[in-house]
């Protein structure tokens, strides 16, 4: 398994330009399906998971390509409707598949995606929505099959704003009989790509951003070409590196305007940002100051996707801060793994107490899942000393290759495979 060998104390400086978000071309890629001719999808990131929905639109029949950060899918020759178990395993998101192959074919047979490192997470939502457009559902232990003639528009009201449920109720809702009102929907970046690229394919829906969105069910849907949104989360990710060095980096082809809870906790701990058009410039001089409290919520307030690397900030900072999880259960597991790094921070159920320390120390960690890892490789470019991080393929997830994106900007960071000494030679 690949590691990822850290020496620490380097201050980030430079220029990067921020990759497609994997969080908008997922659900785009799986509702590719909807079109009766090939679509063009441009600024997708090379990341683990965009390669297994490939893996299962070509299981499905379809036809995909992936070269250069573009790909195509082709899904006229898509002829099946079920997902098998052992890709739905490799990657929650397949979920996103039981809206569009609901509306295409009238069934769908998935299975229980299960939860992972940082939580449960169920699909009740998602079952619930699609029963209101008319799907008869039939779960047989972890099996799911949901059978529909055509649907029919409804009126859907969700009780928590989940992100994949509103996703998938938008997906299955555009060929259906009708109109369609979704209340209580999510109000991410994300499902506001979504939208623009169903529109591209001729569907009418709008109201994505807000709490409420409207769809009009068409009969038929046609191919288009279409650019990815930047990936708001890796932009994050690297603004609090730069901060966690004491560097001073520049951002381009990002969104600021989807990351201004991140910037207003930032600017509180003392780091200089400042921002022009898709320009964002980073900068810290001094140890950062103590945020009395931090709490994650759905969108447009603070990012659960940004709460492990905003913790790493914190446990350098000068003074207590408090972090509130409210999004997944399970979500602290890069806690520990800071404290074997010098960190001091005491978990209360989802509560995290953070007492700054002056610097963290290099060890050995364990990447638990996608964020928890790449706040790890942050802690390690901060650290004093040398991390090694294993399991890193939990990163690979959502980053594409996060070594070069950090070398890049000066740190001292290389991958390495079990059999290949040459990168941590270099490294001395
Ligand atoms: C999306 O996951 C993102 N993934 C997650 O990013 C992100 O953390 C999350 O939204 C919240 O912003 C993708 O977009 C591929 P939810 P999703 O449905 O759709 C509960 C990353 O690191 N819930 O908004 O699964 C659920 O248990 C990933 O890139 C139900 O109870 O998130 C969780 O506690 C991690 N029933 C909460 O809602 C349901 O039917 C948020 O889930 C659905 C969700």
């Amino acid at each position: 398994m690949d590691k990822l060998v850290i020496e620490g104390g380097v201050p980030l400086s430079g220029t990067i330009r921020i990759h497609g978000a994997k969080n908008a071309a997922l659900p785009i890629l799986a509702a590719s399906i909807l079109a009766d001719g090939a679509v063009t999808i441009r600024n997708v990131p090379r990341l683990l998971d965009i390669q297994v929905m490939l893996d299962i639109l070509q299981d499905l029949g379809c036809r995909t390509a992936f070269r250069g950060g573009t790909v195509t899918v082709d899904g006229s020759g898509a002829s099946s409707s079920h997902v098998p178990e052992s890709l739905m395993r490799r990657m929650r998101s397949s979920v996103f598949l039981m809206g569009p192959l609901l509306a295409r074919f009238g069934e769908v047979q998935v299975y229980q995606p299960g939860g992972c490192a940082i939580g449960e997470r169920k699909i009740d939502l998602h079952l619930r929505g699609l029963e209101a457009l008319g799907a008869n559902i039939e779960a047989t232990g972890n099996r799911i099959v949901c059978r529909s003639g055509r649907l029919r528009g409804a009126e859907i009201i969700l009780d928590f704003p989940s992100v994949g449920a509103t996703e998938n109720i938008m997906m299955a809702a555009v060929l259906a009989e009708g109109r369609t009102t979704i209340v209580g929907a999510a109000r991410e970046p994300e499902i506001q790509d979504l939208q623009r690229f169903l529109n591209e394919m001729g569907a009418i829906v709008r109201g994505a951003g807000t709490d409420t969105i409207v769809i009009e069910g068409v009969s038929s849907l046609s191919g288009c070409d279409f650019e990815v949104i930047p990936d708001r989360i890796v932009t994050g990710t690297v603004m609090v590196a730069a901060a966690a060095t004491k560097g001073e980096v520049t951002l381009t082809g990002a969104q600021p305007g989807h990351l201004t809870s991140l910037i207003h906790v930032l600017r509180r701990a003392g780091v200089q940002i400042q921002v022009e058009n898709d320009i964002m410039k980073v900068r810290a001089t001094d140890r950062p100051r103590a945020v009395p409290r931090v709490v994650t919520s759905p969108y447009p307030a603070f990012p659960t996707d940004l709460q492990a690397q905003m913790m790493i900030l914190l446990a350098l900072a000068d003074g207590v801060s408090v972090i509130k999880e409210t999004i997944f259960e399970g979500r602290f597991k890069h806690a520990e793994e800071l404290c074997r790094m010098g960190a001091d921070i005491r978990l209360d159920l989802n509560t995290a107490f953070i007492r700054g320390v002056p610097r963290l120390y290099g060890t050995t960690v364990e990447a638990t899942d996608l964020r928890a890892g790449a706040a790890l490789v942050i802690a390690g470019l901060a650290a004093e000393g040398r991390t090694v991080i294993e399991q890193v393929h939990h990163i690979d997830r959502g980053y594409d290759r996060i070594e070069d994106m950090f070398s890049r900007l000066g740190g001292r960071i290389a991958r390495h495979q079990e059999t290949d000494k040459a990168n941590i030679a270099a490294l001395r």
